[in-house]
């Protein structure tokens, strides 16, 4: 099948029992030689992809509602951004942005003044997620001359040391690494599912303020030496803080920032953003490519009215899934924005078979947190794919819907 062919499909293609015989020569060679620490979740052997849709190895052909885990923002290989990458490849791969002046640098840094949600925004650049949340705890540190973080029960934010201290969505993140960063609290947010009740809660969850106000801040740390308060916001907008009225110090952007390209920004106001020369750098972040694929995506997102998009389609399936809803009483709630949706089920195993049937059916999914599972396809999702998507995840779940009874 051809790119376009490819990027046409609005439904799987399965041609090989899953995995396939290639794919299970990779996974052969993978078992041997790679980190054991690596979560995969089913034996998928990408080999392309174009919008919505990746084939693997074996030629099979899956609808990929995880976009690369929330990542591949224009879908596979946009052309612009791929045209946008091979141009920067053949002029200049590499020189530090840390070092000296890539024009490229400060040409994305200026697209992001010019849309970040807030006055005077200056960005530091770097490599993934977890590296800005990392500049993140260091510029709240240096600006304010204040030790503690407050972040949330629930909330993930990387895996290295800064980051993972924040992080307190699963034990495993953190068992066996300790002691983490000092001088970082939690708190209680949203409804709690799966915490144990603070003081003050009631049956419309945890009142959020009043155990950071009313019980961290008089009886563990005082308001005065709290350097941050980080939050996870959902995506649905450029910009999720955008759902909520809030203007940031300090704004974190990774995952699909540069559809695919490793990049992460560092986004704060010039009046936080007052650390001087040599207090921080990075080798690589920022590196032209993944700075050319940034632009391009800007441009993408602007000009195909990608945000439209997501509110359109995102809609289109959160109704879809109230409808599977009210016919499988497995799904205990469906929530998001856009096009970041999940779905709460009854416990890990069930989200696991869903995971597995989906893939078995050709549709890309991934189980997040406890009992979730989730559809977060790139902005360019249509419709048509759309309505498929839904028809193979009630499928898949009408499959699976005994595993717990
Ligand atoms: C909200 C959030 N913060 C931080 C990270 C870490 O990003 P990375 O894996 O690029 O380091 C992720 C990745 O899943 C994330 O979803």
């Amino acid at each position: 099948m051809t790119a376009e062919g490819l990027e046409r499909a609005e439904a799987p293609k399965l041609v090989t029992e899953l995995p396939g015989p290639k794919a299970r020569e990779v996974l052969e060679r993978d078992e041997r030689t790679t980190s054991p620490s690596l979560p995969r979740a089913y034996p998928f052997v990408p080999a392309r992809g174009a919008g919505s849709v990746v084939e693997d190895v074996d030629g099979n052909v899956f609808l990929d509602v995880n976009a690369g885990i929330a990542v591949t923002s224009t879908g596979h290989c946009h052309p612009t951004v791929v045209e946008a990458i091979q141009r920067q490849a053949a002029e200049l791969i590499h020189y530090s942005a840390s070092d000296f002046y890539l024009p490229i640098y400060s040409e994305l840094t200026g697209r992001l003044a010019e849309i970040a949600p807030m006055e005077g925004a200056r960005s530091f650049l770097t490599n993934s997620g977890t590296e800005a949340v990392e500049a993140g705890i260091k510029l709240a540190r240096w600006s304010t001359g204040r030790q503690y973080v407050i972040a949330f029960y629930g909330s993930f934010h990387g895996r290295s040391y800064g980051s993972v201290s924040l992080t307190a969505s699963k034990a495993a993140y953190r068992a066996g690494f300790g002691p983490l960063l000092p001088g970082v609290l939690h708190a209680y947010y949203g409804d709690g599912r799966d915490m144990p009740v603070p003081p003050g809660a009631d049956a419309e969850g945890f009142p959020t303020l009043e155990h950071i106000e009313g019980f961290l801040m008089k009886k563990i740390v005082a308001p005065e030496e709290v350097a941050a308060i980080v939050v996870e916001p959902v995506m649905g907008k450029m910009w999720a803080v955008e759902h909520f009225g809030v203007e940031p110090d300090i704004l974190l952007s990774g995952k699909g920032i540069a559809s695919g390209m490793p990049l992460g920004a560092m986004i704060a106001n010039d009046s936080v953003m007052t650390w001087t020369k040599g207090t921080h750098g990075s080798t690589y972040g920022g590196n032209p490519l993944s700075c050319a694929a940034a632009i391009a995506t800007l441009d993408v997102i602007e000009q195909e009215g990608l945000l439209e998009n997501a509110a359109k389609v995102g809609d289109l399936v959160m109704n879809g899934l109230r409808d599977v809803q009210s016919r499988h009483n497995a799904i205990r709630e469906v929530r998001g924005l856009g096009l970041m949706i999940g779905i709460e089920l009854p416990d890990h195993d069930t989200a696991a078979a869903v995971e597995r049937g989906a893939f078995d059916r050709g549709l890309l999914m991934l189980g997040c947190g406890e009992a979730s599972i989730r559809m977060s396809p790139a902005l360019v999702f249509r419709e048509d794919q759309a309505r498929v998507a839904l028809e193979l995840f009630e499928d898949a779940l009408a499959d699976t819907r005994n595993v717990t009874s």
